[in-house]
């Protein structure tokens, strides 16, 4: 098996708070991501996911234990990630296309090289026609769709998505979920997708990590053996209730309310 993107092991993290005390967030985490899976987090809010992304991304100084990508530890901010969060930060005076351009003008890359890349993006997530628009004539959904060109822009080593979903309507969500896989399908990145969404989570995994409630601890990784494409009506099907129900389970036990 090919060498995974992305270990961590043993990794805590602790945080000061302003009252003086500290809040254990993430419990001695181990965890792989496999290159070209696309790996669900999901747990109760609060459990430290958006910490443990940002730990990998190296936004965020970890406390204990080790973190490393495709071999190199992980010491401060990395150029060979994409990330998405819940709201698509758009700069309101810059185009579709110039939005996802900003990876390459941020770090000075030749644009040149970097435009035809963004051009066939923007067709992949579904955004042909629309180079030329402005944020503000854009819905949340293809907002999102903007924010993942740019995540993936550079070419990255791995695309972590941080609740990127979270905002949209149900109706939209799903709709977005689908789009998603179809892309990872054609793009085969590697991508660690965070929800607190049981059933998106294992709509997109090909393996879930349940995390418990603070300090979050890896409950149990499912491996789900769904074949792809899936289609929401899997959502319908005994087996997938199953799953969901045994994650809902894991969490209640852990005392969370999804
Ligand atoms: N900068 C910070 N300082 C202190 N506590 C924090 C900070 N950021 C997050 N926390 C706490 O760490 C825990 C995990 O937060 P977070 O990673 O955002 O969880 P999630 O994304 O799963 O909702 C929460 O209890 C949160 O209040
Ligand atoms: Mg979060």
């Amino acid at each position: 098996m090919a060498e995974p993107v992305i270990v961590c092991k043993g990794l805590s993290k602790i945080y000061d708070t302003l009252e003086g005390g500290t809040v254990r967030a993430l419990d001695r985490i181990a965890l792989e991501i496999r290159e070209g899976e696309l790996l669900a987090v999901v747990g109760p809010s609060g459990c430290g996911k958006s910490t443990l992304l940002k730990i990998f991304a190296g936004l965020l100084p970890k406390s204990e234990g080790e973190v490393s990508l495709r071999g190199t530890p992980v010491a401060g901010p990395r150029r060979d990630i994409g990330v998405v969060f819940q709201d698509a930060v758009m700069l309101p005076w810059r185009t579709v296309l110039d939005n996802a351009m900003l990876p390459a003008d941020v770090q000075d890359l030749d644009r040149a090289a970097y435009l035809p890349r963004a051009l066939a993006l923007l067709d992949l997530v579904g955004l042909k026609g629309f180079e030329g628009k402005y944020p503000f004539e854009l819905s949340g959904g293809m907002q999102q769709r903007v924010a993942i060109t740019r995540a993936l822009v550079h070419d990255p080593a791995v695309l972590l998505m941080d609740e990127p979903f979270g905002a949209l309507d149900a109706m939209t969500r799903e709709q977005m979920n689908l789009e998603l896989q179809r892309i990872w399908l054609e793009s085969r990145k590697t991508v660690l997708f965070i929800t607190h969404s049981i059933p998106e989570a294992v709509f997109l995994g090909d393996r879930v990590v349940v995390m418990t409630p603070r300090p979050g601890r890896i409950a149990e990784v499912i491996e789900v053996g769904h074949p792809r494409p899936r289609s929401l009506e899997i959502m319908a099907t005994p087996e997938f209730g199953r799953r969901t129900a045994h994650i809902r389970q894991l969490l209640n036990a852990g005392g969370a309310i999804d």
